[in-house]
């Protein structure tokens, strides 16, 4: 089954990334935000991506306006319906995403697959708000979205294999690599990713080394291209937060009991670069 229009839902970091990817591969996007100011901003940042692909040679200018005039701006639910494939990327709030979804299941053909981008909600909750399990599947992309390699692609308890294929096979088509995991808290590279980079602020925390440090350590000594404090500001420290506490309710170990300085700094306000201040100042 080829996929000729689909919705992302959110326009945000990562709906903007995933929207950018699927109109390069030819893909009519129907790119959804409550928000228009959001979805103008989300267009802007494919524009600079673009733009900057242009400035490189890799694309021509007639090239970038194709891509461009591909996504479709919209702030009504109701403007996605005839979508053939949704990618729901969302704020990542359990309340706000099974509305998204018992919408979505009304709103859209009952063959519409559609997919979350969730970085740890339950697939298997989120399947249950609608009247169509078997045809819902996560579809995890990682931040920047045009440059990182896998797709998560997750089944959750009654996603079927017809699903699960076409969200791998739309999957490689734009040039990712899905793997795929089961419906466990975090899935697996959350899972893995996220303690460490909670464990890395324990380390600022208990004053073992400066962030600074603590990131000199982690590329130089095994080979990450960014520190953790530095990729904790680019996935959003609220984002970080809000994983660990999926970890450390859902598996009840206290391996998992988020870094108290990380859930100060998200009470201040300092998000990483969205905000302009995380563990480093940003313009
Ligand atoms: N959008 C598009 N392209 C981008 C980009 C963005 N936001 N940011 C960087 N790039 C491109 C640049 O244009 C450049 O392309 P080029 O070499 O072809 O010109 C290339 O990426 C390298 O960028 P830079 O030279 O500016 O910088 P780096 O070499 O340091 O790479 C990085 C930047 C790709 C972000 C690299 O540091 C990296 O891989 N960091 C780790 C990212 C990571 O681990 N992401 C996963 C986060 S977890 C997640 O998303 C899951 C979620 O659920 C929490």
């Amino acid at each position: 089954m080829c996929i000729r229009q689909l919705a992302v839902i959110g326009a945000g970091q990562m709906g903007s990334g995933i929207t950018q990817i699927m109109a390069e591969q030819g893909k009519k996007v129907f790119l959804q935000d409550v928000d228009k100011s959001r979805v103008l901003m989300g267009i802007r940042r494919i524009e600079e991506n673009l733009s900057r692909d242009v400035a490189k040679g890799r694309k021509t200018e007639q090239e970038k306006e194709a891509v461009l005039s591909r996504i479709r701006p919209v702030t009504d639910l109701d403007g996605i319906r005839d979508a053939e494939f949704v990618i729901e990327a969302a704020t990542e709030n359990p309340e706000i995403k099974r509305t998204i979804f018992r919408q979505l299941d009304q709103l859209t053909d009952e063959e519409t697959v559609l997919t979350t981008n969730t970085s740890s909600i339950s697939i298997t909750k989120l399947a249950a708000a609608t009247g169509r399990p078997g045809k819902v599947a996560g579809m995890h992309f990682f931040n920047p979205v045009p440059v990182m390699k896998l797709v998560e692609v997750i089944r959750g308890m009654a996603t079927e294999d017809r699903t699960f294929r076409i969200v791998k096979s739309l999957a490689e088509e734009v040039q990712k690599v899905p793997v795929e995991v089961r419906d466990f808290p975090g899935f697996a590279a959350n899972r893995i990713l996220i303690p460490m980079i909670n464990e890395a602020i324990y380390c600022v925390y208990e004053g073992v080394t400066s962030p600074e440090s603590i990131d000199q350590v982690m590329k130089l000594g095994t080979n990450q291209p960014m520190g953790p404090l530095a990729l904790a500001d680019l996935i959003g420290l609220d984002t970080c937060l809000s994983i660990m506490e999926v970890l450390h309710e859902g598996y009840g170990d206290t391996k998992y009991r988020p870094c108290p300085l990380l859930k100060k700094y998200v009470e201040a306000g300092w998000l990483g670069r969205k905000t302009g201040r995380g563990f480093y100042l940003y313009d």
